[in-house]
C-alpha cells in the first residue's frame, strides 16, 4: 500500500541516492560505486573466475560475451604482447587480464596518467587461475610504454 509516509520514505531515499552520484562526480575513487565493464568470450571459463573474484571484492560488473575480444583489445589500446584473454574498462582505466581486485583499487585511489593496468597472459596463480605457486608482475600501461606496478608472490 503507498501512503504518504511512504512516498515521504522514497523521496528521502532519491535524496540520498543523488548525493551518491555527486560524490561519485567528484571522482572520490570508490570502486564500489562504479561498475566495471567486461568483454571475454564466452567459452572462457578462467575470465569467469576473475569476474568472481571482482565481485566478491565488492565490484558490479557488467559482462558483454564475445566471440573475438580482439577488436575491443585494438581500440582500447591494448597492444598484443600486453593482452590476457578477458578486457575491461573501469573509470576510465583499463584493465588487461587477471589483475587483483587491490590493484584495481590502488589504481583508482592513485589514478596515474596511464591507459591502465595488464598483466600479459595468464600467469597460473593469478586471481581467477587460482594455482598457487607461479610469481607474477602487473603493469601499468599507456601508449608510451609499461612500467611495474605490483608484485605477487603467486
Ligand atoms: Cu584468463
Ligand atoms: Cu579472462
Amino acid at each position: 500500500m503507498i501512503t504518504r509516509r511512504t512516498v515521504v520514505m522514497a523521496a528521502a531515499a532519491v535524496a540520498v541516492l543523488g548525493a551518491g552520484v555527486l560524490a561519485l562526480g567528484s571522482g572520490g575513487g570508490d570502486a564500489r560505486a562504479a561498475d566495471m565493464e567486461v568483454w571475454k568470450s564466452p567459452s572462457c571459463g578462467c575470465c569467469g573466475g576473475w569476474i568472481d573474484h571482482m565481485k566478491a571484492e565488492g565490484f558490479s560488473v557488467i559482462v558483454h560475451d564475445l566471440d573475438d575480444v580482439t577488436p575491443v583489445k585494438d581500440r582500447l589500446g591494448v597492444e598484443p604482447e600486453l593482452a590476457s584473454c578477458h578486457t575491461a574498462v573501469i573509470d576510465g582505466y583499463v584493465i588487461e587480464g587477471h589483475v587483483p581486485a587491490s590493484d584495481v583499487r590502488r589504481l583508482l585511489a592513485e589514478r596515474p596518467k596511464a591507459t591502465g593496468l595488464t598483466i600479459p597472459g595468464m600467469p597460473q596463480s593469478a586471481p581467477g587461475m587460482d594455482m598457487p605457486g607461479e610469481p607474477y608482475e602487473v603493469l601499468l600501461f599507456s601508449p608510451g610504454g609499461t612500467s611495474l606496478f605490483s608484485r605477487h608472490a603467486g
